[in-house]
């Protein structure tokens, strides 16, 4: 039985909250020191039996013992505080997006290059079990050649939601940079670079100082492409929170909100719905297409990165969303952002 590794969680609100009730779970790590100078993360500290410091400074100078870092401040803290920690050589999970500009971005993935100390970008989706069958699928030509896909998320937050400042205005605000991220963080995985978008829309129902209402066009590398649509203001059962039950906090409906379509077939997502023509039949319009669900495994997307997170720590495996790619997300949706504000195309 190998010794537990000993983590930091650097901030302990809505997600820095759940990392510390999945870790209490997961016998080979354990979270031994928070930092957050908010009275709940004093709280936590308190309750979970660890160490609690006011500032990431003062946890770096008073824990000698640590193994690894988890980053869940608000975003304009992710850049600061992972230098911080791999100048120390710890590991990192930093939650998405990557940092707050692509500049402290870039500097966060020179900084590991320059240790050679690794990152993991919390695109915790990836892990979702349903994520590895799909990838499989698309890969291994199960449908033909992806042509095109269909993404869909639509959910109304609630009211409160918005009494923080940072939700209603840029830089962080808006659904594209805290939902839609996870999204392409998919699309690019299972699809590929997305190399040329175009976004619509805009503050269509509320009158914040962002979006709560997108529709956007994209263009893979491969030459495939995909509509997404997102809303904050619209109810629906449509999203992947929604089809997964991934978060607790959301009540799930369980229906597919992702349709990859490619030349022999397609699939939906998040139920892993296949849609084939029997073998023996042409694969054309004239012939009945039948549905087969793909095996599927119980959905732990938050767990399963941790103890993947644990196994990078250990120099076991790379982060499978590193540094350069959990980047190359956020410059994809920032690119939403110049698209909606030039009101054209951009070229990523
Ligand atoms: N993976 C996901 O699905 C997911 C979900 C929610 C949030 N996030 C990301 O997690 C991060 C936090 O979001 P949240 O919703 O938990 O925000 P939050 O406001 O609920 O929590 C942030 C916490 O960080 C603390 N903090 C602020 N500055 C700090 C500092 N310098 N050092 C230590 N602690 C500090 C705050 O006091 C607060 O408790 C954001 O980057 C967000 O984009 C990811």
């Amino acid at each position: 039985m190998t010794t537990a590794l000993k983590f930091a969680l650097f901030g302990a609100g809505n997600i820095g909250e759940r990392h510390l009730r999945v870790a209490k779970e997961e016998p080979q790590c354990a979270v031994v020191a928070i930092a957050d100078p908010a009275p709940h993360g004093a709280r936590l500290a308190n309750e979970f039996g660890v160490q609690h410091y006011a500032t990431a400074e003062a946890l770096l100078e008073h824990e000698a013992e640590l193994d690894g870092a988890i980053i869940a401040t608000p975003n304009d803290q992710h850049a600061n505080i992972g230098i911080a920690c791999i100048q120390r050589g710890l590991p990192v999970l930093v939650e998405k997006p990557v940092t707050d500009t692509l500049a402290s971005g870039q500097a966060l993935v020179d900084a590991s290059t320059a240790h050679d100390v690794p990152i993991a970008v919390g695109h915790h989706r990836r892990f979702d079990p349903s994520i590895d069958v799909a990838k499989e699928t698309l890969d291994n030509g199960t449908i033909g050649r992806p042509v095109a896909v269909e993404c869909l998320w639509s959910m109304r937050k609630h009211d409160t939601y918005f009494d923080a400042d940072w939700r209603r205005n840029p830089p962080s605000g808006g659904p594209a940079l805290i939902n839609l991220i996870h999204d392409i963080d998919l699309l690019r995985y299972l699809l590929g670079d997305i190399v040329r978008l175009s976004a619509d829309g805009g503050a269509v129902a509320r009158d914040n100082a962002v979006e709560d209402t997108l529709a956007l066009h994209v263009r893979f590398a491969s030459g495939a492409v995909g509509t997404i649509l997102a809303s904050d203001a619209a109810p629906s059962p449509w999203g992947w929170e929604l089809g997964t039950g991934e978060n607790p906090e959301i009540p799930p409906t369980g229906r597919n909100c992702y349709r990859f379509m490619g030349t022999a077939g397609s699939l939906a997502l998040p139920r892993l719905e296949l849609w084939h023509h029997r073998g023996d039949e042409p694969a054309d319009w004239h012939h009945q297409i039948e549905m087969r669900p793909l095996a599927d495994g119980a959905r732990a997307a938050l767990r399963n990165q941790l103890t993947h997170f644990c196994g990078v720590v250990r120099g076991e495996s790379a982060p499978r969303v590193d540094g350069a790619d959990g980047l190359q997300t956020l410059r994809t949706v920032l690119a939403i952002h110049e698209s909606l504000a030039q009101q054209k195309a951009v070229d990523l």
